[in-house]
């Protein structure tokens, strides 16, 4: 079962590849975009070890020299340390402009490779092998690279798109249920953003995304990226309507940054409270149907997903410091505050004058002090 969706950005498009037996089938793929029958993939230890032979084979079986290297599992991995060492290690191949990187894994591991990719001798092609469903259907498509600094998350990188993306959906049966999940809350954001048909899908099909039946992977996998290609076709550099694809990470990046970004709440965590939170404020603020967001709130739930603050932990949240959070964002602009808020499921829009004051009360009816 295979579906191609085309990004079309003109002499730069590509398509996402997404089907079983891609990872297999690599080399098929591949070849043909290759000016030398030479790549360098990069994965993390994870990954590679699962999975590395398999995708090497393939690429070699076409014809294709593969070097591999693997660089540590972990958020960690996306900093300057990081782009040095995999940088060092690309210069150590020898690539050459002409050559192509493969990204095999996560969004550490894709944003990471990108960026890498964007800036090695002023820029080299790669491709996308997304291992997690939220790569498949978020970071790896549209092209945003970064890596993390201290003072925040993908706060330097570069709009770098890839020459191809295959979602082997074969590779999410060893994901952890937790990580599916994740991904599944980037899925639904598409439905509550924009598609109120699909958002009605995928609350009569949440466990059989869940349970990773193919056709409902095809189908919900498909779909969000059909919907990130056709906004992304449309505003590359995220001008405007690119920014509602953020709908839920001002508010979950908010408690992210909190948590510390480490497991105790993963990032598609996040975006789930984060949505259900945005439809709440925007029930608050008089644009949005409360019955919309209990609709909301319960389907975010039924895949696992936090929707309240308590849900991540018994502590209460200081409502200044998830303002404070809110106004850092790298999509603040000018001192307003920005959000992706909504009118009803599947009609999300950017508010940039969002009161702080407002904001603060909300937070403290939602149990922050
Ligand atoms: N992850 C949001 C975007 O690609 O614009």
């Amino acid at each position: 079962m295979i579906r191609t969706i085309p990004v079309g950005l003109g002499a730069r498009a590509y398509d996402v590849v997404i089907g079983t037996g891609l990872v297999d089938r690599a080399g098929e793929h591949i070849a043909p975009l290759l000016k030398r029958k030479r790549v360098a993939v990069v994965s993390d230890t994870n990954v590679g070890e699962h999975h590395g032979e398999r995708l090497a084979n393939a690429l070699e079986h076409a014809g294709v020299a593969t070097d591999v290297i693997l660089v540590p599992p972990g958020e960690e991995t996306k900093s300057f340390e990081g782009l040095a060492d995999l940088s060092d290690r690309l210069l150590a191949l020898g690539l050459e402009r002409g050559d192509m990187v493969v990204a095999f894994g996560g969004g550490v591991v894709g944003d990471l490779t990108g960026f890498a990719a964007a800036i090695y001798k002023r820029g080299i092609d790669f491709i996308q092998i997304p291992t997690t469903l939220l790569a498949q259907v978020d970071s790896s498509v549209g092209g945003k690279t970064a890596i993390d600094t201290p003072r925040g998350k993908n706060l330097i990188g570069a709009f770098h798109q890839p020459r191809l993306v295959l979602a082997d959906l074969d590779i999410l049966a060893t994901l952890p249920a937790r990580e599916l999940s994740c991904g599944y809350a980037e899925i639904i954001k598409y439905g509550l953003l924009g598609d109120f048909a699909f958002f009605e899908w995928l609350e009569a099909n949440v466990h059989a995304v869940l349970e990773r039946d193919t056709a409902a992977l095809v189908r919900a996998v498909g779909r969000s990226v059909e919907m990130k290609a056709e906004i992304v076709a449309e505003d590359e550099k995220e001008n405007g309507r690119r920014a509602l694809l953020n709908l839920g990470h001002t508010f979950g990046h908010a408690v992210e940054a909190e948590m510390g970004f480490g497991d105790a709440l993963k990032h598609g965590e996040a975006v789930g409270l984060g949505m259900a939170q945005a439809f709440r404020f925007s029930v608050r603020q008089g644009l949005c149907a409360a019955q919309d967001a209990v609709r909301a709130e319960a389907a975010i739930k039924a895949a696992g997903l936090p929707t309240r603050l308590s849900d991540i932990r018994a502590e209460p949240f200081v409502a200044d410091a998830l303002v404070a959070h809110c106004a850092q964002d790298k999509k603040a602009e000018g001192g307003a505050l920005t959000f992706v808020l909504v009118r009803a499921i599947g009609d999300a829009f950017v508010a940039k004058d969002v009161d702080r004051a407002a904001l603060k009360a909300f937070l403290v009816d939602e149990g922050a002090v």
